[in-house]
Order: structure tokens, then sequence, then C-alpha cells
């Protein structure tokens, strides 16, 4: 349809039908046949209600789409399709690492490429609008949400929320689209004390310098939703704050796509204090140009009353009914309201090679070595490995929110190793539980986790004899563990980052007759490794790396793959650090350049103030050294730009891929300026031996920031250029803009 046909339509519709429009219902009200009283009830809706809704939240299944789908459109008078939406965040029944992992690949390309499948695999699973990418900036590892960022950098999230918005929605072509639903605006990632939906509190400027343009990115890149956030900013729930939604996000940036909240947020301003009743929160959210209540029946039950009252306007109301409809347009569902869905696609597509060879190539651009000493990796066919732990032959490798992924066909790590290892050279055994109890996780709706066994001493006892039998006997132990899945994610925010103690204990009592250790890690957040990193030699940070996690780590551990990752979360040293970021601001008493007494500089008496590992960190086979940093010119004028060149030479004889970080401090700015800020990366391939020059082209635009004023601009003085492999290096040179 065109335009006036689109508002010809809006014109036919009833106000129930309007307002039915901007409701989203999740699929117990949807059962094919079914009544669904027991929701309805619970939700204070009527079953009229439910025949007009617009959407449905996390139903997925060609088959049920589209009989859910034919059923609702032989009842509907107006015929205007229902849209399907769902958390489809890192791939759909085949699985990709997880988006903190996705962004250690620090291969935008690659990640676009992982969201293409996704998109295809889930089109003909009937899905039509997908609730990611998640770009939230993230700093603070107590937050369980850090696993489903790319991490705690502004300019890195921003380039990864493009690649992944495109990813997803391809050229809109029906059957391999879907639309992409940017969240959770805004800040979401930056709760108090690192705990799930609490309170974010920022000045603007941080705001708007640090934690909104990845939201923009997602917008500029053309993504057709945008998702209100549970937290406050500025004291006001983001779904209720007219400043953020309306001026920043539609008047500012131009939005015009289609608002909808997070789950049941528009109820849960109720809770924040800021409205009375059901019927004060869908006015707050109708003002702040909210268009669909997800799973509240606040728009459902109020929306006509507060029309009829004047309280909100016809105008406003149809502004956001156009908006769906529209997006319901450009996805082609007028046309065809079964869009992409089909059986024999689906079937095709559940276990497509192309995206499981994608999810083990994503897997090990993901994965980090963060230690190795005395070279223990990459292992031979000839060593003799004992695989032991928790994660060794567990299939839990998708993440927490990996809702429709496929576990059966997650490859474990013994399963891979067991595919290539000669069988007198490996073993395997258990060794512990993932946790001393599961009590506490709660349970998150679709993730049912396995209950380890090993409850009673006896068993506890006979494994850990088991496992020190199997020290004994091999070359290197490789110890699988890390935190249960429901330990992160959503509502996953914890306190305590160590290993669990009972995996520790554990470690500590098999350690002494292991001769050579390597510790893979499976977690969705970053992780205070400083206790146990000196007992053993290698660390491999597996994150949970999806379907083919299993060849993933035996790929990099076996050196098949040359590890790439580079860290995009900073690993605290201990929690009492957190929030921990590269990328702070120097204060008037830095512990290395005060002119006060050490006692007296911005430090603790009990940790070091840098994490234990920096953004942008990780180790390769290979070693690159970086030289012969020049610049172009000494002074920039506005308007020109800059020339950096750097050598990197690959000084042994594997080949592999190199981070190549540019990073850009502007030394005096109007307000204090971060020590450094990442501006720029190149994955660049060496051969044994090779040195390639990298150059990068520094503009003005680079240089720009918020500032005094609040206006976004450049201000003249001196900056300092870094390029290496990770934050924390030091190759520098200077210039002026003039
Ligand atoms: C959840 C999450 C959000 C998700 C939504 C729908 O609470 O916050 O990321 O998309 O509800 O499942």
């Amino acid at each position: 349809m065109d335009n006036t046909q689109l508002l010809n339509l809006l014109n036919t519709l009833t106000i129930e039908e309007k307002i039915g429009q901007l409701i989203q219902l999740s699929g117990d009200f949807f059962n094919a046949g079914a009544m669904a009283v027991g929701p309805m009830e619970k939700l204070g809706i009527t079953q009229e209600i439910v025949q007009l809704t617009g959407s449905v939240l996390n139903v997925l299944g060609a088959e049920k789409v589209t009989t859910i789908q034919r059923d609702y459109m032989e009842k509907s008078r107006h015929k205007i399709p229902l849209l399907f939406m769902a958390d489809i965040v890192y791939g759909y029944k085949t699985v990709f690492p997880i988006p903190l992992a996705l962004g250690s690949s620090w291969n935008p390309e690659l990640v676009k490429w992982c969201n293409r499948l996704t998109a295809k695999e889930a089109c003909a699973a009937g899905a039509h609008v997908t609730f990611a990418p998640m770009v939230d900036v993230v700093r603070d590892a107590r937050w369980g949400r850090s696993m489903e960022s790319t991490g705690e950098d502004t300019y890195l999230n921003s380039v990864f929320a493009k690649a992944m918005v495109e990813g997803f929605q391809g050229d809109f072509t029906p059957g391999e689209s879907l639309a992409s639903c940017v969240k959770h605006y805004a800040a979401y990632g930056a709760p108090e004390g690192g705990r799930d939906y609490n309170t974010v509190d920022m000045s603007e400027r941080r705001l708007r310098e640090e934690y909104l343009p990845p939201y923009k990115a997602a917008v500029d890149a053309g993504c057709e939703l945008v998702m209100t956030s549970f937290n406050t900013v500025d004291e006001i729930p983001a779904t209720a704050n007219q400043w953020l939604m309306d001026e920043v996000l539609r008047q500012e940036w131009g939005f015009d796509g289609v608002l909808i909240t997070d789950y049941a947020a528009i109820s849960e301003l109720i809770a924040h204090g800021v409205a009375e009743n059901e019927k004060h929160a869908a006015r707050l959210a109708m003002e702040a140009s909210v268009d669909i209540d997800m799973k509240t029946s606040c728009y459902a039950n109020q929306l006509k009353p507060l029309l009829e009252d004047g309280a909100i306007s016809q105008q406003k109301l149809d502004e956001a009914v156009l908006r769906v409809l529209r997006l319901k347009n450009k996805l082609g569902l007028f046309e065809d309201p079964f869009r992409g869905a089909s059986i024999a696609k689906e079937q095709e597509l559940k276990e497509s090679y192309e995206s499981k060879s994608l999810s083990r190539k994503a897997a090990t651009e993901s994965l980090v070595l963060l230690q190795n000493s005395k070279n223990t990796l990459p292992l031979t066919k000839a060593t003799k490995v004992a695989l032991i732990g928790p994660y060794a032959n567990s299939q839990e490798l998708n993440g927490l929110w990996a809702v429709y992924g496929d576990k059966s066909q997650v490859i474990t790590v013994k399963k891979a190793f067991e595919e290539i290892m000669p069988s007198d050279c490996f073993k395997y055994t258990q060794g512990c539980a993932l946790l001393e109890s599961l009590d506490g996780l709660g349970d998150f709706g679709f993730f049912a986790s396995e209950a380890n066994a090993l409850n009673t001493d006896e068993a506890r006892e006979a494994e850990k004899n088991k496992a020190i039998e199997l020290a004994k006997w091999a070359d290197v132990v490789i110890f699988a563990m890390g935190e249960h899945t429901l330990q992160s994610g959503e509502a996953g925010s914890r306190t305590d980052l160590t290993l669990p103690k009972i995996q520790t204990d554990f470690m500590n009592e098999v350690l002494p007759w292991v001769k050579r250790s390597v510790l893979l890690l499976f977690n969705g957040r970053p992780l205070v490794l400083t206790d146990i990193k000196d007992r053993v030699d290698a660390i491999l940070e597996c994150w949970f790396p999806g379907t083919e996690g299993g060849h993933a780590i035996v790929d990099l551990v076996m050196g098949h793959v040359n590890p790439s990752g580079r860290l995009t979360m900073s690993f605290p040293y201990t929690v009492g650090q957190v929030p921990v970021y590269y990328n702070g601001f120097n204060t008037g008493r830095p512990p290395k350049s005060s002119t006060h007494s050490l006692r007296f500089t911005s430090r603790y008496l009990d940790s070091p103030n840098e994490p234990l590992y920096p953004f942008g960190f990780g180790l390769s086979y290979h070693v690159a050294e970086y030289t012969n940093l020049k610049l172009s010119h000494a002074n920039m004028r506005a308007g020109q730009e800059i020339e950096a060149t750097i050598e990197v030479h690959n000084t042994s004889d594997v080949e592999g891929e190199e981070v190549v970080q540019l990073y850009i401090r502007d030394l005096v700015g109007s307000v204090v300026r971060p020590i450094k800020e990442l501006r720029g990366f190149q994955k660049i391939h060496l051969l044994p031996g090779e040195t390639k020059q990298i150059s990068f082209k520094i503009t003005e635009e680079l240089l720009k920031f918020h500032t005094k004023s609040m206006r976004y601009e450049a201000e003249p003085g001196y900056f300092e250029v870094y390029i290496g492999n990770s934050s924390d290096s030091d190759i520098c040179a200077r210039f002026r803009l003039e």
C-alpha cells in the first residue's frame, strides 16, 4: 500500500480497532482455538481486545504462526495482519556466540553476516521483528546483561549497532529480513550497583557523549523499532520520558519508526512512582510518543477513556497507529500475512550447514586468549589431555537469550576433542558440579537449567579422586569451568564475580597433581580471575560460544586457528573496582603523575586502579611488534585530515589476525576529556614474518565532543594519537588542531 491507502485504512478503523494495533500480547493469549481465559483474566482484558491486538510477543514456528495468523485474519473485520515479534538476539535454531563474545571478534562484517543467516532462519519460522540488537554500553560486570552487549565502548558499540541492524534488515526482502528493534533506550547498561532495573542517573553530557551514540547509530542504520528501557533517565522512567523519546529520539534524530516498551514497562510507571494508576501511566507513555504497549492492559483499557476525557488527542493516537501500519506495510504483510513462514524452509534451515560453519567461525574469532604461560597452547595430538569440569561435556553453551536455540545441536568440548584426538591421548571426567546449589537463581521461562549431579559426598569424592588420577596420567589438564547460564543475562546481577567456590576448591585439590593446565571459561560477563590466574598456565575466555562452541574451542586449543579475540569489556582486578573501564577521566590527582604524594592521589589502598585485563586486550599464538608511528602533519587545520601510519610486524612463524586499534586523547578541553578514546580499528591478517603498514585517517569528526556549551564540536589544542594492540598501548604521537 502507499501512504494514501494506509491513511484511508486508518480512517476506516474504529477507536477500539486503532487501540488494538498498539497492544502486544504474549503467545498464551493466542493458543490456536483455545480460549486463553486465564491470561486474559490475569491481565484484566477482554476477548474482544485479544481479537483486536496488533502484535504477538515471542511466538515462533511456521506452523504455529501460520495457524494463529489465519485464525486471526478470518475473524478480523479490518484484515490487518498480526506482527510477530521475538527475542532473536544472536541466533535462532543455530546459535552464535553471545554479543559480548561477538564484540570480541572486532569483526562487524562477520557479525552482520551472522545476523543475515539468523534473519533467514527466523523468517522461515514466521518472525517479522527481532528485539535486537541490544547496544547498551556497559561498564559494570556485576550487571548480568553484560552478555547481551558488545561491551564498554561507545564507538565500538556504535560500529556493531550499525552492522547488526544491517544484518537483520538487509534490503527487507520478505523471507530473509527481519525488522530490527534496537534496545534498551536508553542507558539501561548503567544501573547503580550493577543491579538490574535499578536507577540510572548521569549528566546529560555523559548520556549524550557516552551512552546515546550506539542507539543513534542503529537509528541512522535504519532500524525500524526502538524499545524503551526499564530504568529512569534523569529521574524520569524512560518509558514516560518525553525529552528522551520525543525531543531526542523523534525530533533531534528524526526517528519515525515504532516505539515499543519493554515488557510491562508502562504499568511499572506506577511502581516507579510517577503514575498513580494505569490510566495515568497510559497517558504518560502516549505523551512520550510510545506506540506499542508490551504485555500490559494500560493501553487496552485506558486509551479510550483518555480520548473521551480529552487527555490525549485523536491525532496522537492516529500517529501511533499509522506508524504501526507503516511497519506492517513495509514488511509486506498486507500483501502476504504469512510473509516467509514456511514449514519446509524451516526444516531445511534448522540444521543449515552454512549457519553452523559461520557459527564456528564467529566463535573462533570471539574467544579471547587471556594467558598462555610457558606457551602451553596450542597442544598437539601427541599430548595426553585430561578434560575436566562441569562445562566439559555440557550443551549449556548458548547463553541465556538463545530463546529458540536448539540445544541438542550444541557441540560439547568433549565431543569436539573426541572427534580428533587419538583415544589413548584423551580422557574426560566431570570432576565437580557447576554450582553448590541452583537455589536463588529462579527460573527464566524457556530456560530449563540442568541440575548437575554429584549431589552426594560420596559422588563428589569419587569424582575428585577420578580427576586426580586423570591429572596424574595427563600431560595437560584442561579445566572447563564458569558461571551458570542463569547467573548472567536478564536479572542475573551478581556481587561476587569470582569462579564458583565449589569449582575453585575442586581445582585446588587437583592442581597439585597437574603438570600443565588450561582453564576454559564459560561466562556471560567479565569475571574476577585474580586469584586463579597464577594457579593455571593458560586461560581461554570462551564466553557462551553457541552451537559450535566445542569445535571452535578445540580449533584454538589445538592450534588449527590462531586466537584473535580482543576484550571489549575490562576484567576487574577485584569487584570493588567496578565500574572499571579504560576511557575514564584523569582526575586532578592521577596516581602516576600527580604533584601530591602517592597517598593523596586517586587510588585504592588495597587494589590497583587498573583492571586485571584491559579493554582491547587479548593474546595470539603470534607476536606482533608495533613500530614507527608517524603522523602526516604536526598540525591539523579545520576541515583537514591527518594520516597516522604504523608498522605491524609478525615476529613469529605462525600466521594470524591482529586487531590494530587507534585511540585519541584530547589533552585540554572546555570540559574534562577521557584519557583516551577508541576512534578506529582494523583487523588485519599477517603471514609469518610479515610486516604491514597500517594507516588511519584522523578527521575533525573524530575529535568532536559535547563541549561546555553542549555543542558537538572539536576544539583547537593538542591531541595524542595511540595505535597498538590494546587500550593500554603507549605508542604515541602528538598533533595540534589549529
Ligand atoms: C525482556 C527484556 C527485553 C526483551 C523483552 C521481550 O524483559 O528486557 O530485552 O526484548 O522483555 O522478551
